[in-house]
């Protein structure tokens, strides 16, 4: 099967809040399977429903594996939810949905996630550097939130504009493509 295609700013549908899962299904193990495709293939450490056009509440991270491919070890979470969140870190994020970008931005150093695996089975991780602040980035993304969204305005405007710019760039060369081969 072909990767799930990552929507990128500023598809509208990254702003939508995601619907609960009622029940993990076959359909959710595969679109989990998928995901982590998606996430290692990019690479990334964490990917969430949204991103792949589905609004549903499921995240896939894993912080762990290495450049050379070796160590993957996804977790995977259905309907995640954070609590105790403790201290403070500021992390230099980028995401795969917001392309050529990479801001820093302050969450909470640790934190606690509960939700649960692809068997239906309660699952609870007690997080820490970089992947508290992946599990806190992955799941703003399930209530449509970005990255960008808790950066100042300023350095927001500025990224914006210049990704508006970049992308009537690349229409114009599928013009010109287009016109070349008449
Ligand atoms: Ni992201």
């Amino acid at each position: 099967m072909a990767l799930l295609e990552v929507l990128q700013f500023p598809d509208p549908r990254l702003k939508r809040v995601s619907r609960k899962i009622d029940t993990v299904d076959d359909e959710i193990r595969e679109l989990a399977a998928n995901m982590c495709e998606v996430m290692y293939d990019e690479p990334g450490i964490g990917l969430a429903a949204p991103q792949v056009g589905v609004d549903l509440r499921l995240i896939v991270v894993d912080t762990e594996w290495g450049e050379d491919g070796q160590g993957k070890n996804p977790i995977v979470m259905v309907n995640p939810e954070l609590s105790e969140p403790e201290g403070k870190i500021v992390w230099e994020e980028g995401c795969l949905s917001v392309p050529d970008f990479t801001a820093d931005v302050t969450r909470a150093e640790r934190i606690v996630i509960r939700g649960s695996d692809l068997d239906g089975n309660p699952l609870e991780i007690r997080a820490e550097g970089l992947q508290a602040v992946c599990f806190q980035h992955e799941i703003d993304h399930l209530d449509g939130i970005l990255f960008i969204d808790r950066i100042s305005r300023l350095k927001r405007n500025l990224y914006v504009k210049r990704r508006k710019k970049q992308l009537a760039l690349e229409a114009e060369e599928v013009v010109d493509t287009r016109g070349s081969r008449l």
